[in-house]
């Protein structure tokens, strides 16, 4: 098949990697030096979805496959079956479960799906007064899309009503914190669920833990994910079986009854409290770093079972996973998650062994790889278990250097307690 990857991160990376493992001609728009060792990249005018078409109608694509959330809520989707193009992925109005907050919230409390309890408000003062009816710590929304600026947890009022303020003032993360919501913060881990939904049918892949904080012990501001594991432990078979029926096929359902039926990577981030798993929130598409460990633990079927689901025969499909875990550990440029410093040169990611560097914020001065955005790589590796995977990851971060480099060591010890090996 040709196949045409939307993105230029290291979640895109590890799709093109993949889908090129399992033979195929593969294309990414715009892409990254690392994506470039796996497919031809191609740079557009702008990235709407009118110009996404006319590169799937150049070169051909049997099937595209997109990255990240803006243009599946910009209407990629809508537009390509429009024009009778095979695109995976939800339509515009499927993806406001990650494009509003509010609607997502709302859509959760309609269909008894369980999550925080919540309020949605348009203006300071309503949102200033109602913080009384809420205890600390708090959690604060901005409801449109903030590439994972839009969450803070303010421990005070002082802080909440800070937040509050930059939220609806713009300074925080623009027109996305024009309307805010307030939620109950829940305690527990987190866990990235994600199913590949085709539209009634949900084939759900392995579980995943992402690390938000920048810093170890999950301290310090958060970032977009600082390395993730997959392992089939981090959820028993019960709870498996409980998120599978209470969440992933109860939103696929509701959404179907709702008229705007599902089709797509379905994320569940969710809170694992003393009172069950809790949806935190929903993305209508892979995680990045979660992509880079779950692609990495796959066998055989991706594209097979993408396409599959394009035609609604996602229960006829065969994905295998390879036993054992796979770690990914990101590697972050100095400044990040704030203003990053880029042009450091990047030293080391050829000598690796026993690990794959899926590339994200990289580009190519002359023959010179240097940092070029926030997370800069994504050494991801595999193991007969997740004591293996890691160190084999580990192992290869350290042969790696770039000036002001940023890595957490601490990537996967969660799990790593949570089991005897
Ligand atoms: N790693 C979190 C996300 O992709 O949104």
């Amino acid at each position: 098949m040709n196949i045409l990857i939307v993105g230029s991160g290291g979640r895109e990376h590890a799709i093109a990697w993949r889908c090129a493992e399992e033979g195929h001609k593969v294309y990414c728009t715009p892409g990254n030096p690392g994506i470039a060792q796996v497919a031809e990249c191609i740079p557009l005018a702008a990235q709407t979805p009118f110009h996404f078409l006319e590169l799937a109608n150049l070169i051909d694509a049997d099937l595209t496959i997109v990255g990240p959330e803006a243009p599946l809520v910009d209407g990629i989707v809508d537009h390509f079956e429009l024009h009778g193009r095979r695109i995976f992925g939800p339509t515009s109005r499927a993806a406001q479960l990650e494009g509003s907050k509010a609607y997502s919230k709302n859509f959760m409390a309609r269909h008894g799906i369980p999550t925080a309890r919540f309020q949605v408000f348009d203006t300071l003062e309503e949102a200033q007064l109602a913080l009384a009816r809420f205890e600390y710590p708090v959690v604060l929304k901005a409801d449109g899309l903030a590439a994972g600026k839009g969450v803070v947890i303010a421990k005070n009022k002082k802080d909440a009503l800070d937040a509050l303020e930059a939220l609806f003032s713009g300074s925080l993360v623009g027109s996305a914190g024009s309307r805010v919501l307030i939620e109950d913060f829940w305690r527990g881990e987190e866990v990235s669920f994600i199913a590949i939904c085709d539209h009634e049918t949900a084939l759900p892949l392995a579980p995943t833990q992402d690390h938000k904080a920048i810093f170890e012990n999950d301290e310090g501001p958060n970032t977009g994910g600082m390395g993730a594991y997959c392992d089939d432990r981090i959820l028993t078979p019960e709870q498996k079986a409980y998120v599978m029926e209470h969440i992933i096929l109860k939103t696929l359902r509701g959404m179907a009854d709702e008229g705007a039926p599902f089709r797509g990577f379905l994320y569940a981030g969710l809170m694992m409290t003393s009172e069950g798993p809790q949806v935190l929130e929903y993305n209508v598409r892979l995680g990045d770093p979660e992509t880079q460990a779950l692609l990495y633990r796959i066998e055989s079927g991706f594209t097979e079972t993408v396409f599959a689901a394009t035609e609604g025969r996602l229960a006829s499909a065969k994905l295998k996973l390879k036993p054992g875990a796979t770690a990914c550990v990101v590697m972050a440029s100095y400044g990040y998650p704030g203003p990053v410093r880029n042009g450091d040169a990047i030293h080391g990611t050829e000598g690796t062994k026993n690990a794959t560097v899926f590339q994200a914020g990289t580009r190519l001065q002359g023959e010179t790889l240097q940092t070029a955005g926030g997370r800069v790589l994504g050494v991801t590796a595999s193991g007969n278990n997740l004591r293996t995977a890691l160190n084999n990851a580990y192992d290869a971060v350290n042969l790696i250097q770039f000036d002001g480099m940023q890595f957490r060591r601490d990537i996967g010890q969660k799990g790593l307690k949570r089991y005897t090996e």
